[in-house]
């Protein structure tokens, strides 16, 4: 990817400058291109990680990925929320484009369950699994559950032991992110859309004490940020 022409800021929207991101093992950084974001945001972010137009596009191969390997079954994505349902809506939507474009017509339903163990930017030790007590329309099933995030993969791990007692036919797991964190490929999703460094980031849905859900972009949260948001 090459450096692209700054656009001018929109009205507001205030103007970041990009640092770094990192996708997969490469060490490749881009920075100095300029973003717009919200303006009630300002001085609350240190950089745009991935930009909103990187994430949809990433989103668009996993799609085809996933229609590739599961575009002859029924599928029941499993949405996790809150952080997921952004990137659980815009996969089924190019699932469905990408159905609709092709012969192979794939039925879909859709089901959410909430998870949560975050309080500020640390992870708490009980985790909620909300919306998940009767999975039992799922024995059979091919299940792709999508979720935003993965760290250490302690919450993923017990998500699909929760599902899999409901005896599916198949799981398989979406993740928009993964952390490189130590110890965590012993847990990976399936469809992975990029590797981060293990940096707290906000925005596509992803919250910091429920700030932020309202940002486009994937983005490091400053230290002020994370100080105005506190409770
Ligand atoms: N940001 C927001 N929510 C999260 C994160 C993060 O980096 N990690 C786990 N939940
Ligand atoms: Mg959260």
């Amino acid at each position: 990817m090459g450096p692209s022409a700054p656009s001018s800021p929109v009205q507001g929207h205030t103007s970041v400058l990009c640092c770094l991101w990192w996708q997969q093992s490469s060490t490749t950084h881009h920075r100095g291109d300029l973003f717009s974001y919200p303006a009630h945001y300002s001085g609350d972010l240190d950089c745009v990680f991935i930009p909103h137009g990187v994430i949809m596009d990433r989103t668009e191969r996993l799609a085809r990925n996933i229609m590739d390997d599961l575009g002859d079954h029924d599928i029941v994505v499993l949405c996790v929320l809150k952080g997921g349902y952004q990137f659980c809506a815009d996969l089924v939507d190019r699932i469905k484009a990408l159905s609709r474009n092709s012969n192979r017509s794939i039925p879909m339903r859709v089901h959410f369950i909430r998870l949560k163990s975050y309080l500020n930017d640390r992870s708490t030790e009980d985790l909620h699994i909300l919306g998940a007590e009767d999975l039992s329309f799922l024995a059979g099933k091919n299940v792709l559950i999508v979720e935003a995030i993965v760290g250490t993969g302690k919450t993923m791990k017990t998500l699909l032991k929760h599902v899999e007692a409901f005896r599916p036919k198949m799981i398989k797991v979406a993740g928009l992110l993964v952390k490189r964190v130590p110890h965590n490929w012993a847990c990976l999703p399936d469809y992975v859309g990029f590797e981060i460094p293990n940096r707290f980031v906000v925005g596509y849905a992803l919250d910091y004490n429920e700030y932020f859900r309202d940002l486009n972009h994937i983005c490091v949260i400053s230290e002020s940020g994370k100080i105005k948001y506190k409770i």
